[in-house]
């Protein structure tokens, strides 16, 4: 549904984007993630024609987006960082006339839906102007939705929400995957990230790292055991590190903390090898890294680069 191919923007003498390539299909969320100035909002103002690259390519929707930038405009509903709503006019008013735009068949019905949908129709009558920072986001949401495109752009959409609300907008991105459409989402929420995303890019003007949240964590975490001892044996911490598929080991004040280079291959050795050092074991479980944990690490990396 969406697809980039090696695509390049400039400001000036200051790269914003390089070397992006991405694939989205349908039915499926595309989580960017990166540091502040890091492209993201760059990538999707490419994506959704709002900005034209310098070289590469891509296409959304089956539409390219330098051959047919209105078609790809028509394709793709997006939620950019500042709302841009009409400010003197009705939040009714604002979606309405979004949806007249788009050509829709019964604007009046896709509007009092959207508006229901993100509560605010309670709100229709009031000038968008004096709505709070979560409503107008909310407003914009449904801007983004009310002509139900088969391809999404929401950069940080839960950003400023109160925590319903963010609930809320996180489950209609799983409503939008069940749906099949595709989901380009820019968060700096990184929980938020790993329960939505089924993939992940993580960009620092170019892309560092790509993968499910699984991958990545795998790659760059390794497996991590967790050993719950009966008494503290700091002593099997040293001894564990001697063994060659063990990469780091630490005494934890209830037991052991092993890093092993594959958890299942390794865990039935491991075991074996501590009882044969005398470790007495309550039990055995693996240590869930996250993918803080992993954007963490590469950020790590990147400062040090
Ligand atoms: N219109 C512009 N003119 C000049 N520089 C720009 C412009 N838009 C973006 N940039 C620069 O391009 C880089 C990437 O910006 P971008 O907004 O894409 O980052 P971002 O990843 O969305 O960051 P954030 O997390 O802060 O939203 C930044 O250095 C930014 O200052
Ligand atoms: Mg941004």
């Amino acid at each position: 549904m969406i697809q980039a191919r090696e695509l390049n923007r400039r400001f000036g003498d200051r790269t914003a984007v390089e070397r992006l390539s991405l694939s989205v299909p349908d039915g499926t969320v595309a989580g960017l993630l990166g540091p502040n100035g890091a492209g993201k909002t760059t990538t999707v103002r490419l994506l959704t024609c709002l900005l034209s690259p310098d070289s590469g390519s891509a296409q959304v929707a089956g539409h390219d987006i330098a051959r047919d930038p209105q078609a790809v405009r028509r394709s793709v509903g997006v939620l950019t960082e500042s709302p841009g709503l009409y400010k003197r006019l009705s939040v009714w008013r604002n979606l309405h006339l979004f949806a007249e735009l788009h050509g829709i068949a019964q604007p009046e019905e896709s509007v009092r839906r959207y508006l229901s949908l993100m509560g605010l129709w309670d709100r229709r009558k009031d000038v968008a102007g004096t709505l709070s920072k979560g409503l107008a986001q909310r407003l914009a949401l449904a801007r983004a939705l009310v002509h139900e495109p088969p391809a999404l752009f929401l950069d940080e959409p839960t950003a400023g929400l109160d925590p319903e609300a963010a609930r809320e907008v996180r489950q209609l991105i799983e409503d939008l995957r069940s749906d099949r459409r595709a989901v380009v989402l820019c968060t700096h929420n990184l929980p938020e990230a790993e329960r939505l995303c089924d993939r992940i890019i993580v960009l620092n003007t170019r892309p560092v790292a790509e993968g499910t949240p699984e991958e990545l964590k795998r790659r760059l975490l390794g497996a991590g055991t967790v050993v719950r001892l009966a008494r503290p044996q700091p002593e099997l911490a040293e001894a564990l590190l001697q063994l060659p598929f063990v990469k780091n080991a630490e005494a934890l004040d209830s037991g052991l903390s092993v890093e092993t280079e594959e958890a299942e291959d390794h865990n039935p050795e491991l075991v074996r090898r501590l009882v044969e050092l005398g470790a007495e074991i309550l039990h055995i479980l693996p240590q869930e890294g996250s993918l803080e944990d992993v954007y963490l690490k590469l950020m790590e990396g990147e400062h040090a680069a």
